[in-house]
């Protein structure tokens, strides 16, 4: 057993499913941020100089200005996969490992993504708004028509470990793959989930009659599906994100929302969280969540202990098995 005195101090910036907590708790010297909000540029800031990791979520803003105002923390294990929110370039330049949670919610994700993407195709908050307003009348033939996904065309814009979760569950309603990535992948994952490659995007735009984002966020993302890139979507197709909010130019989203070049969308992130673009507030078509993709008592209580799994490796000077940078 460690003493007290060589225990790391740890901040965590936000409150985990309790078992995890526990487990952080029992062998290290944790603060966790008891209000669980979003802690101020200024906290974080102090926090450099106070605590040796940072264990952060993807609600932190950790830019170089926060990285630069201490020289204690020597690890930022974020608690999530994404990593836009953290200045990589700034730790890197201190020295500061920074580890992230591949992997355990890559099910839920993808799990969500058909959800949003079936909301989406089916009109189901349209549906449930009709329905707790009293306005629902009863069945008829021609009420709330949705688009079948039986052979049509998923077009997945990055083809990682969600994109090829999603491709699966896809697969089990009949719809064909297609994918746009950096590179194709192997032969063998292609032909397992019969997807096919496209190295142009806006051909795998055109092919698609739903497309779902699944690239990480940042500079090389942002606003990857602009006025253009939806041009280039069929007329009548539909638009999951599940990825980051600023791959997305919403406002270019929203104007084809509603002159009708696009049928629908999910979305589960957004730019500026928490708050929601206002032009699609008032849109039918478009299911809106809270960033629910990881959100299962199973996911985040296995991000947590990979965050666990880093720290541990970390101070014993192993390895770390998730290092971003
Ligand atoms: C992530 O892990 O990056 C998600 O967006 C939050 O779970």
């Amino acid at each position: 057993m460690e003493s007290d005195l060589v225990k790391p101090r740890i901040l965590v910036t936000r409150r985990w499913p309790e078992a995890v907590e526990q487990e952080l708790a029992k062998v290290y010297d944790v603060t966790f941020n008891a209000s669980d909000t979003p802690l101020d540029q200024q906290t974080l800031a102090a926090a450099m100089g106070e605590y040796d990791v940072l264990a952060p979520t993807v609600s932190d803003r950790i830019d170089a200005d926060v990285i630069k105002a201490g020289d204690r923390v020597k690890l930022i294990a974020n608690y999530g996969v994404g990593f836009d929110h953290i200045a990589l370039d700034a730790a890197h330049e201190r020295g500061i490992a920074v580890t992230n949670t591949p992997g355990v919610l890559t099910d839920s994700t993808a799990d969500l993504t058909m959800a949003l993407l079936l909301m989406a195709v089916r009109r189901g908050g349209e549906g449930e708004r009709e329905l707790r307003s009293g306005q629902w009348t009863g069945w008829r033939p021609t009420h709330m028509l949705g688009t079948s996904l039986h052979g049509k065309v998923l077009g997945l814009v990055g083809f990682g470990r969600i994109g090829q979760a999603t491709a699966c569950r896809a697969r089990a309603f009949g719809m064909k793959i297609a994918y746009y990535g950096r590179h194709p992948v192997s032969h063998k994952t292609a032909c397992d989930l019969d997807a096919h490659y496209y190295s142009d995007f806006h051909k795998l735009l055109r092919a698609a009659h739903v497309v779902s984002l699944h690239v990480p966020g940042g500079a090389e993302t942002r606003h990857m599906i602009d006025a253009a890139a939806i041009q280039s979507m069929r007329k009548g197709a539909y638009l999951v994100n599940t990825a980051r909010g600023e791959v997305v130019d919403h406002d270019a989203l929203a104007e084809a929302l509603r002159n009708g070049h696009l049928s629908g969308a999910g979305l589960d992130v957004y730019p500026e969280e928490p708050q929601i673009p206002e032009a699609l507030l008032g849109l039918e078509n478009v299911v809106l969540l809270p960033h629910l993709g990881s959100a299962t008592h199973e996911a985040r209580e296995a991000m947590g202990r990979k965050v666990i799994a880093n720290i541990h490796a970390w101070t014993k000077g192993q390895h770390l098995p998730d290092q971003v940078a």
